[in-house]
């Protein structure tokens, strides 16, 4: 758990860009380079020949000390039906407050000790007639992403390669790599085997220990998370026994990609208004973000999965697909207590092969009839005009509570989706009961 966290997404919708990096809390050199390093690789994305078909890129810290802190960047790009997977880990030095090169995580022996064994199986490999990189070349330039193992093994892998391979170019056991490294690398190796909570250090600015670490405020005058559900519950409540959605005309407002930074502001304005919604959260961001998962859930919302990175996983491997289901559903049992029973797939892209991948994990598919495209039209009253100029009885409308601008939105649009007769109800009220697997864009 990292209090203080925040996480950075970018996307493109239309495109199939996403992309997660975190803000790490009092460490802004560390967060610069991480955002320049993905702003650099989604423009070379961009510059790629061949048709654009889907670029994700998600992180993972690697390892945490005093002396050091380590982050992998995972991206997966696929163009013209390629698909390439590439892997770079930074290892920040706290002190000196920069990003070490991988030749300085090494003893000049144990990088000369290195540089041997990946010539020697780049030969073996050549042997075999696969396409390798020139690895010493790769070596010598330092682009390397080093991180360890459970064990304090050390696995090296090649940053920036264009093999559709995994990136694996050494893994070197625990025994072997004590004497490779550098004193800058021991301190990597610890921090990656025994890793430290990164907390930010207590001062008056700081976030005391137990409430959200969402860095807004709550506007709410009642911030407090027990007074606020007992208004939402019986909302929640009175809809469920009154609504009738095949004589009223219902409508469901979902929100994606969250939780985020305004995720809480959108809250209490649904609270306020008594306003049921649906969440599809990433696994991701609840990891980063659990506080306010658990607090949609306690206050009646209702929650469903939208993937772990937000891949088009019709063009990943079933394993990969079951993969970003399991550890989603995971993240929001873990935070809300609740497993989930509804999926969104990333894009709304699915296929018959995703379909069965969310029945044999218990979840319904949840497409939608609106989409205001509010990741691109960032103005409030864009939004609220594009969702009233689409909506009809039974429509489920898709919007990203990670935008400020469309929880600026939601007040009016809640106010005149109701002057024109519409109730609002969950997308589980608006469908009644659902089976696994069945795909739905709107009440029939
Ligand atoms: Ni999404």
């Amino acid at each position: 758990m990292i209090r203080g966290l925040q996480l950075d997404t970018v996307v493109d919708e239309s495109a199939q860009i996403h992309t997660t990096i975190p803000v790490l809390p009092q460490l802004p050199a560390l967060n610069d380079a991480l955002r320049d390093a993905a702003a650099t690789e989604v423009s070379h994305y961009q510059a790629d020949p061949g048709t654009p078909e889907d670029f994700n890129l998600s992180w993972q810290l690697v390892g945490v000390s005093d002396q050091v802190v380590g982050v992998l960047l995972r991206t997966v790009r696929t163009r013209s039906d390629v698909q390439r997977r590439e892997v770079m880990v930074s290892w920040f030095d706290r002190s000196a407050k920069r990003i070490l090169a991988a030749d300085e995580l090494f003893s000049p022996q144990g990088w000369a000790a290195l540089s041997t064994q990946l010539s020697r199986d780049l030969c073996v490999s050549r042997q075999r007639g696969s396409v390798a990189p020139p690895i010493q070349q790769v070596a010598t330039e330092g682009h390397l992403a080093v991180a360890f193992a459970g064990d304090g093994g050390l696995v090296v892998m090649e940053e920036n390669q264009n093999r559709r391979t995994t990136s694996t170019l050494a893994v070197i056991d625990a025994e072997n790599a004590r004497g490779w490294l550098s004193a800058a690398g021991q301190h990597a190796r610890v921090a990656a085997v025994a890793p430290q909570a990164l907390v930010v250090p207590k001062t008056a600015e700081s976030a005391p220990p137990t409430p959200s670490r969402s860095a807004k405020p709550l506007r709410s005058a009642k911030p407090s998370p027990t007074t606020v559900p007992e208004n939402k519950r019986s909302a929640q409540r009175s809809a469920k026994l009154k609504t009738d959605c095949h004589r009223s005309k219902c409508v469901a407002l979902t929100f994606d990609d969250g939780p985020g930074e305004d995720t809480n502001r959108l809250l209490t304005i649904l609270g306020k208004a008594h306003a049921p919604a649906t969440f599809f959260m990433m696994g991701q961001h609840v990891d980063a973000y659990p506080q306010e998962a658990k607090r949609a859930a306690a206050e009646g919302f209702e929650i469903g999965n939208h993937s772990y990175t937000h891949p088009d996983l019709t063009r990943r491997t079933t394993g990969e697909v079951d993969h970003e289901l399991t550890q989603t559903a995971a993240a929001i049992t873990k935070a809300t207590g609740h497993r989930p029973v509804l999926f969104r797939p990333p894009y709304g892209a699915h296929d018959a092969r995703i379909d069965r991948a969310a029945a044999r994990n218990g979840l319904s598919v949840v497409l939608w009839d609106v989409d205001p495209l509010d990741w691109k039209y960032r103005d409030p009253t864009t939004v609220r005009r594009s969702v009233m100029a689409g909506v009809r009885a039974g429509s489920i409308v898709l919007m990203h509570d990670i935008r400020p601008t469309t929880v600026d939105a939601v007040p009016k649009l809640i106010k005149q989706l109701r002057r024109d007769g519409y109730i609002l109800v969950t997308v589980g009220e608006l469908l009644g009961s659902v089976t696994p697997g069945s795909v739905h864009a709107r009440a029939r």
